[in-house]
């Protein structure tokens, strides 16, 4: 049995006293509801410290949107992992579409990034996804499958228990356009199909996969309701305690 991970991605939002207001009102929130799913919640860099300080105490995981694929060093604007675990970050995203197309990140940089995150005993979120060109010309399983042979390339067996896979279609991203739960969990079913051969059944049946764009309120219980849509990683609705605390709620 899987066990349900909802996560939000604040993007380049939420200062830090707003993050840590947002957090003390969250946390709150969450216990009173009886939420029983695993939350992470991912600040920007600035504000994860004083989310972790009004987290104190609750279950919530915090999580960075990105790092550095180096331990130290002369990278000028850049964030190591280390630093990260020292404010109490347990996990990382790593492959956002923003990340790999604004930023131009591809799979073997991604890698690299993975590697160390494992290596330094982080938990790592792997997005991957498809633009709408790539799943109009037909090639959602071929981008999936690179995407995930690239980004866990070296990846051991024993360390598949600290990655999940975010399967966010491009085009669905800050859109309003979900894809539909039956296009979701059978884009989910090829993740861990490809999974179960790069690695075991076993594996592939253990690993969390969440779906993320346009997640709402209204529509995660249908999601949520397909057998291999273990979570979801939300952007535009984890930023307020209202839209969110519904999405954690899900299953009430
Ligand atoms: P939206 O929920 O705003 O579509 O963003 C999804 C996302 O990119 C989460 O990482």
């Amino acid at each position: 049995m899987r066990k349900a991970y909802i996560a939000g991605n604040w993007k380049m939002n939420m200062t830090p006293s707003a993050g840590a207001a947002y957090a003390a009102e969250l946390a709150k929130a969450a216990a009173e509801a009886g939420a029983d799913v695993k939350i992470m919640v991912a600040p920007p860099f600035v504000t994860i410290p004083a989310v972790v300080e009004a987290l104190r105490g609750s279950s919530i995981i915090v999580a960075a949107q990105n790092m550095n694929d180096h331990k130290s060093g002369a990278y000028t604007g850049e964030v190591a992992p280390e630093m990260l675990k020292d404010l109490g970050v347990t996990t990382v995203i790593l492959g956002h579409s923003e990340r790999r197309s604004y930023y131009k990140e591809d799979d073997a940089f991604i890698n690299r990034k993975l590697l160390l995150a494992l290596e330094e005993g982080m938990d790592v979120v792997l997005c991957v996804g498809e633009t709408l060109e790539e799943r109009e010309s037909g090639k959602l399983e071929e981008v999936l499958s690179t995407q995930l042979v690239g980004g866990l390339k070296d990846v051991k067996a024993e360390d598949m228990e600290h990655i999940t896979i975010a399967y966010e279609p491009v085009w669905a991203i800050g859109t309003g356009r979900t894809a539909t739960p039956e296009d979701a969990d059978s884009a989910h079913a090829f993740i861990r199909g490809q999974i179960a051969k790069m690695y075991s059944d076993d594996i592939a049946q253990k690993l969390i996969i969440q779906y993320g764009g346009s997640v709402n309120a209204s529509n995660v219980k249908a999601l949520m309701a397909k057998e291999n849509i273990d979570g979801a990683l939300v952007g535009g609705a984890s930023l307020s305690v209202e839209k969110f605390l519904p999405i954690i709620t899900y299953d009430k």
